[in-house]
């Protein structure tokens, strides 16, 4: 499979082909996050480059709450996403993983963010929570803090920019029960991209 630009601009190329020789002169994933943060602080602060149709809520979500998921770039050999992650006033994700290190970032609106732990026994413990303003980010690197849930406190929609090096909207991954930590497999999907059959 070939890469695929699905928002094809010289902003996108130019950072994904940056974030690229980031990681491939990088010895661990943590360095690489390190590299790219420069990178992907300015993405953040850029007002221009993320068209609305990309920042708009999807009533049909794989998430619920009619949050929408559009992918921005995806690598043909799946290794690497850029997508933007759209939440309506008042609406959460569920608590949830994602299986692959990388950042993640506010672009607009703001976000209380909750972190989550999961023992051996499957018990969840919330180790963090905090705000988040536009412009906000952090690394991801799994197991540490990959369970997290996001809601949107600001009256207007929030939109996170999320660099992860997996397929994130199509790979099997997990929400979880608050109360009892129950994983249940679930796929985000894209708006505006099909999965392959599960
Ligand atoms: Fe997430």
């Amino acid at each position: 499979m070939s890469d695929e630009y699905v928002l094809d601009t010289p902003v996108v190329r130019a950072f994904i082909a940056g974030v690229r020789e980031t990681i491939a002169a990088a010895a661990s994933p943590a360095e690489a996050c390190d590299a790219i943060r420069p990178r992907f602080a300015e993405l953040l602060a850029d007002d221009d480059w993320l068209p609305a149709r990309y920042q708009e809520g999807d009533p049909d979500s794989g998430m619920g709450g009619g949050i929408g998921q559009w992918l921005l770039f995806r690598a043909g050999d799946r290794s690497l996403t850029l997508f933007a992650l759209v939440v309506p006033p008042g609406s959460q994700t569920p608590i949830h993983d994602h299986l692959a290190w990388g950042l993640v970032g506010l672009y607009r609106g703001t976000q209380d963010e909750e972190i989550y732990a999961r023992d051996d026994a499957g018990t969840l413990t919330r180790t963090e929570a905090r705000g988040l303003q536009p412009g906000d980010f952090y690394a991801l690197l799994p197991p540490r803090d990959d369970i997290h849930r996001v809601r949107t406190t600001s009256p207007e929609t929030s939109v996170s920019l999320h660099l992860l090096t997996n397929d994130t909207g199509c790979v099997w991954r997990h929400a979880f029960d608050e109360a009892t930590g129950e994983e249940t497999p679930f796929r985000s999907g894209y708006v505006n991209v099909e999965c392959p059959p599960a």
